[in-house]
């Protein structure tokens, strides 16, 4: 038997093994119950009882030596696999590099749930527009600048096809469509025929906000402009309404912000006025009600728009609006944090 016990003891110690697999399948061979280092401790009953401590001895070196050798191939297989693959499973993976929302995006999904809250909805028109939704609907004089061609995109004249210079065609749409109370926002991309420069880009994005329903008035509306630039800006700030004048609303105005830089002490940025303008609204001229199917005598509504790279501009005080469309990594990652 002691014999036997050396015999299996030397093969044992010669082992060796490619995979994990080999290695179980050796663990198998000799340590299983029904293994050759087993049945070795089965055979030592009929070993004679003077015998039986020095073959006792000698039976459990063995199994203790097989152990060892099953375990030490087991880790140096384990070992092989970072070595031969050369990767460490047992690393922290390293961060990927995340994309990052784009600044105007950013922008505008905050204007969006701003006027949400108001109970505002989205609605959505085509970039690729016809002269009634973007002019004629909205009380644009037949001879008014903006239906030139130095403002306009032309695709095709008569009947007209053109980019849509402004997202207030998108009140028109839903206009014509739904039955007051009508309380919808519009983003949407613009285009306009301009030299391209630091501060003027042949497109661009607006944000349009109309509310159209009974007893709509003036008060609403500087109140809804107040909700959002507080919203927006922080609950500092103050607003101002410039008279102005649109085609498509009566009385119109200009909405003017204190100045976010300099507190409304004056600097650079508001050109030491302390305001700094931010969107164009006023009351829905009637005629606009009308051309649209809407009684001007039941109902009334404000509409206001907005540039978003100019709200862009004022949060994150980008210098020129090229960098919008540029794609340049170094501008985008500095968004990073606002993911
Ligand atoms: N459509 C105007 C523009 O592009 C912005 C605007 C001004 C929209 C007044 C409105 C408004 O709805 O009431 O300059």
């Amino acid at each position: 038997m002691l014999d036997k016990i050396n015999k299996l003891k030397a093969e044992i110690a010669a082992l060796t093994a490619k995979d994990g697999a080999e290695v179980e399948a050796l663990r198998i061979k000799y340590l299983s119950k029904k293994g050759e280092v087993s049945a070795l401790f089965n055979d030592f009953r009929s070993v004679p009882a003077d015998q039986k401590k020095a073959m006792g001895q000698a039976l459990n070196e063995l199994k203790n030596a097989a152990t060892e050798k099953i375990n030490s191939l087991k880790e140096a297989v384990e070992n092989a696999d970072t070595e031969t693959t050369g990767i460490d499973l047992t690393r922290t993976a390293a961060p990927l590099p995340l994309g990052t929302r784009h600044p105007l995006s950013l922008v505008r999904e905050e204007i969006i749930d701003i006027f949400r809250r108001l109970g505002f909805s989205i609605a959505e028109g085509p970039e690729i527009e016809d002269d009634w939704h973007v002019f004629s609907s909205l009380n644009f004089a037949a001879d008014h600048p903006a239906r030139d061609m130095q403002d306009t995109f032309f695709i095709q004249r008569n009947p007209d096809v053109l980019l849509r210079t402004h997202t207030s065609s998108v009140q028109t749409r839903v206009m014509e469509k739904a039955e007051p109370p009508i309380r919808i926002i519009c983003p949407g991309r613009v285009y306009r025929n301009e030299a391209i420069s630091a501060r003027a880009h042949c497109f661009f994005h607006q944000v349009e906000a109309l509310y159209v329903d009974k007893n709509v008035s003036y008060a609403d509306l500087r109140q809804t402009l107040l909700y959002f630039s507080r919203e927006m800006f922080g609950q500092d700030t103050e607003i101002r309404l410039r008279p102005s004048y649109f085609p498509f609303t009566e009385p119109s105005a200009e909405m003017d912000i204190s100045c976010k830089i300099c507190g409304g002490k004056g600097c650079n940025f508001c050109k030491h006025t302390g305001w700094v303008e931010i969107l164009g609204c006023g009351m829905v001229d009637p005629n606009v009600l009308e051309a649209c199917g809407i009684d001007s005598k039941k109902y009334s509504g404000f509409a206001l728009g907005m540039g978003i790279e100019r709200i862009t501009n004022l949060k994150y005080q980008v210098k020129d609006l090229r960098m919008f469309s540029e794609n340049d990594k170094r501008f985008l990652e500095e968004f990073e944090s606002a993911r």
